[in-house]
């Protein structure tokens, strides 16, 4: 199994219109030789800036995702979208269980499950989310949460290629808190054991990402834990001077 490239993946939420675009394209003028040979970069804007994006991005080597997929190849789903559609778009990645969806669109392990199974229709590469809230964590639930969350959203068929995990501890999300290496360590090890069970070498090449606060002066700190493969960033992807920097402390 190849070692793991790192990959330094930007969800935009519910950010960024035309106006932002500048953004975009200044990530892919950042996105020189020395850095393309430290990190894959993946850009999620809203679904709305998917196009545009993409056309910023052509030639540059920065990849283009999606934020969430419908569960349904198509049909009667007024305000959904689909894999075929972010396919289509020009996306070939799609984050999909974000906390923000669980928790405030209420998707279960199962929703997310359909979720990959419909982005691996059309080629896409699914960023599964995982993470416990605040007051799990404090119950001492954290490893278990996230065993459970791993194993219920995540599908048989895995492979190096096409699955990566993202581990998104709730309460480090927008706080500008993050966990302590240790802890990041302990779960991202659990859950490389748990792909490992399941899916035997191929696990070795799964990249598993932390999320929550990633910001430039962490970053270093952050990439450097075992089994800590990238990053998913929120806020500081918004910046193309924060999400380059970000890239840039990759070991
Ligand atoms: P944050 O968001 O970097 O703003 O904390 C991370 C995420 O929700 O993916």
């Amino acid at each position: 199994m190849p070692p793991r490239r790192v990959l330094i993946a930007g969800n935009w939420k519910m950010n960024g219109l035309r106006s932002a675009l500048g953004e975009i394209e200044a990530i892919a003028a950042g996105y020189d030789d020395a850095l393309k040979a430290r990190a894959d970069l993946l850009v999620c804007p809203p679904a709305t800036l998917l196009i545009p994006a993409g056309e910023r991005l052509a030639g540059s080597g920065v990849l283009l995702g999606g934020q969430n997929c419908h569960p349904s190849p198509g049909g009667a789903h007024t305000g959904g979208i689909s894999a075929e559609m972010l396919q289509d778009a020009g996306a070939c990645a799609v984050i999909v269980g974000h906390s923000e969806r669980r928790t405030n669109l209420s998707e279960s392990d199962a929703v997310v499950m359909a979720k990959v199974k419909a982005a691996w229709c059309r080629g896409l590469l699914p960023l599964v989310c995982v993470g416990e809230t605040a007051e799990e964590r404090d119950a001492g639930a954290a490893v278990e949460v996230v065993t459970r969350q791993v194993r219920q959203s995540v599908p048989d068929g895995c492979t190096a290629a096409n699955m990566v995990i993202a581990y998104e501890p709730v309460w480090a999300i927008g706080t500008g808190r993050t966990p302590t290496p240790e802890d990041v360590a302990q779960i991202h090890g659990t859950i490389r054991r748990i792909l490992k069970e399941r899916f035997g070498a191929e696990a070795d090449g799964m990249r598993i990402l932390y999320g929550g606060s990633v910001k430039p002066d962490n970053a270093a700190v952050l990439l450097a834990v075992p089994d800590v493969d990238g990053a998913l960033v929120g806020g500081a992807s918004l910046k193309a001077s924060d999400f380059l920097a970000i890239a840039r402390a990759t070991p």
